[in-house]
């Protein structure tokens, strides 16, 4: 459905900072109803990764294509083919905003009249579990895991074929994580979509993710299928992962 063929990402330094290679010719394929994950320590290039594939920024090499063979149907909201949830939901949510009004944002922003978008946010709550009480409630009133399924609620208005989720549990309990994993596992099925889930906790992905890649210093070290990788790692640096974490 989406590939990512080649793609590199270099960052000019500017006085003191040092020119980085975010993303080093990477190459992946993220097939339809397929939750892929991307590991790696911080500074990997996981985030660059994900905002070349949303288009927050621009490959300095390689490509990215959608191959437009998935029919949807006919939808009489407006879609996209791609939404983002970031780790901090407070960064992305305006406070003086009913709940209502953040998660119906992108349909309001697509034209569709106010009133109609009122009318499905009830629904896209329902869809990450949500009460209908949060509604009229501000982000302060809500708890961390509340908003980051906000953040999904809002992302799911239009209708995504990708949903890329950047380290949306890391802030959160691991009761809370383990939830949201649920919820997303059960929303791949719902709503038909592929699910870029970005972590730097390999040992959550067990039994979630279909497909995984481990990234280090901008390149991908190795990919594959997630039980193969978790039971017969390759590469070293995999294997230290896995030993670092309490997997073995
Ligand atoms: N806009 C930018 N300008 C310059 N350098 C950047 C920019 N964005 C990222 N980098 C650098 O690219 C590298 C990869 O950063 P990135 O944020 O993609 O890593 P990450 O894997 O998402 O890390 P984390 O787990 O901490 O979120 C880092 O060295 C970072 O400093
Ligand atoms: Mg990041």
């Amino acid at each position: 459905m989406l590939r990512v063929d080649n793609v590199s990402k270099h960052f000019a330094g500017s006085g003191k900072e040092q020119a980085v290679t975010a993303v080093n010719q990477v190459s992946l394929t993220l097939r339809h109803n397929e939750i892929f994950a991307l590991i790696g320590e911080s500074g990997s290039g996981k985030s660059t990764l994900a905002e070349l594939i949303v288009g927050l920024q621009q490959p300095s090499g390689g490509s990215i294509t959608w191959a437009d063979t998935i029919v949807r149907p006919k939808q009489d909201r407006p879609t996209s083919r791609i939404q983002v949830v970031f780790q901090n939901p407070d960064r992305s949510m305006n406070p003086y905003w009913r709940v209502k009004d953040i998660i119906t944002e992108p349909l309001r922003l697509s034209r569709y009249p106010k009133k109609q978008a009122y009318a499905v946010a009830e629904e896209l709550l329902a869809k990450v579990k949500l009460p209908a009480e949060l509604l009229d409630r501000y982000p302060a009133e809500c708890s961390g895991g509340q908003k980051q399924r906000i953040a999904i609620a809002r992302a799911l208005s239009m209708s995504p074929l990708l949903l890329v989720a950047d380290e949306i549990t890391s802030a959160l309990d691991p009761s809370i994580e383990a939830e949201m994993l649920q919820l997303l596992l059960a929303l791949r099925q719902s709503e038909g979509m592929s699910i870029l889930y970005i972590t730097h906790r390999l040992e959550t992905i067990a039994g979630f993710a279909d497909q995984v890649a481990v990234m280090k210093d901008g390149a991908i070290q190795e990919a594959g299928d997630t039980k193969t990788i978790l039971t017969e790692p390759k590469s070293e640096y995999t294997k230290a992962l896995l030993k670092a974490s309490s997997f073995e």
